[in-house]
């Protein structure tokens, strides 16, 4: 099969960042299914690990964790899905990736692709909507249905979580949903994602809060967490619950305490990297999302095709996606 993947660590602008090759067809174990890789998406993840870690001996590193498309063969212990099933997913962090021809996936973590998307839009949903729902619904504990006359703030609302976090707890809680954006095209987006409210990030956020009178029991600090933790902490209801997902250099974790508040990490490969006894509570909200989808209840959060999957549309999708002001998602299509 044909792939791309990094043959020399640093940002996308390096020669190795992306390279084409050919290798051979996975061959998929007892619980996998063999797909043929029809779209894919682009995420902050993917630039991490160019930059962070050296490509390991031998061919090109194949990442890329969202994808969408068709089975071709499935493993002897595989109950879930056929040859022939649209499927959506997300991965796992130290297999292979998605920028392939070709990919194998744990069926525990694999989703019916929505019927009412293509496949390049279908992609663009996996990795964000597992990171919304686990913070949502597994980290906060919110109860579907549950939440009235409390309030979410999602911080980075316009992003790839924000945008699909914003439509979720909208669709399946009664929370108040304030997100944040900073420039006229970000505010748009996130209204219509559905937020209830719209406060700029570019200002201290407790203020910001106070002037819409809000204070929140549960804050979802996505983007930018350390620039925003002092605000946090001053806007946040006492025993209310924070979850974060990126990477501050450090954080006053004692802050904490005279509000007895809580805190989650969210990390999305957690229950796969450790084989986690509850990795298919993946794949049940991958349905989830994709009968919400098809009912027409959630909608896609693309915002940029950048074509056919080549080095050359991969460099663009990464560098607009690691530009710090993308919205919703950027996908590719399968490579032909
Ligand atoms: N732990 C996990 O499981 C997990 C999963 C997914 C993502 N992540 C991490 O979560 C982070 C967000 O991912 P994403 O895909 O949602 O990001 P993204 O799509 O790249 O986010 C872009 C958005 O961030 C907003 N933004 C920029 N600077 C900000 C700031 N200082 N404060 C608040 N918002 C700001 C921008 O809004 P404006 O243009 O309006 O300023 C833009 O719309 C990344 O670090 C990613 O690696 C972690």
């Amino acid at each position: 099969m044909k792939a791309i993947g990094y043959s020399e660590q640093g940002p996308v602008s390096v020669a190795g960042s992306a390279v084409e090759f050919e290798t051979s067809d996975p061959q998929p174990g007892p619980r996998d299914l063999l797909v043929e890789v029809r779209g894919v998406s682009v995420n902050p993840v993917d630039f991490k690990v160019r930059a962070n870690r050296p490509p390991p001996e031998g061919d090109p590193k194949i990442l890329g964790w969202d994808a969408a498309g068709v089975v071709r063969e499935v493993g002897g212990d595989v109950t879930t899905f056929q040859p022939g099933d649209e499927v959506f997913y997300a991965g796992e962090f130290t297999r292979d990736g998605s920028n392939a021809q070709l990919q194998t996936v744990d069926e525990r973590l694999v989703g019916k692709k929505p019927s009412t998307l293509s496949f390049a839009e279908a992609a663009g949903l996996p990795l964000t909507s597992i990171t919304a729902w686990e913070m949502l619904f597994d980290s906060f504990g919110i109860r579907e249905g549950e939440g009235a006359g409390e309030a979410l703030l999602v911080i980075g609302g316009a992003g790839g979580v924000g945008s699909i976090m914003i439509q979720l707890a909208k669709k399946l809680t009664g929370l108040t949903v304030v997100a944040t954006a900073s420039r006229p095209d970000t505010v748009e987006w996130v209204k219509k994602m559905g937020a209830d409210h719209v406060v700029n990030h570019r200002n201290p956020l407790n203020e910001e809060m106070a002037a819409i009178g809000i204070a929140p029991k549960y804050v979802a600090a996505l983007t930018g967490t350390e620039g925003h933790w002092d605000a946090i902490i001053e806007m946040i209801k006492p025993r209310g619950h924070i979850g974060m997902i990126d990477d501050p250099a450090s954080i006053n974790w004692q802050a904490l305490k005279m509000k007895a508040l809580s805190f989650s990490w969210e990390f999305m490969f957690a229950r796969s990297l450790h084989k986690a006894d509850d990795m298919d509570a993946q794949a049940a909200l991958l349905n989830r999302v994709s009968a919400m989808v098809d009912a027409g209840d959630v909608f896609s959060t693309v915002s940029q095709n950048m074509g056919a999957l080549t080095v050359e549309n991969l460099r663009a999708a990464l560098t607009h996606q690691n530009g710090g002001a993308a919205i919703g998602k950027t996908v590719l299509e399968g490579m032909s």
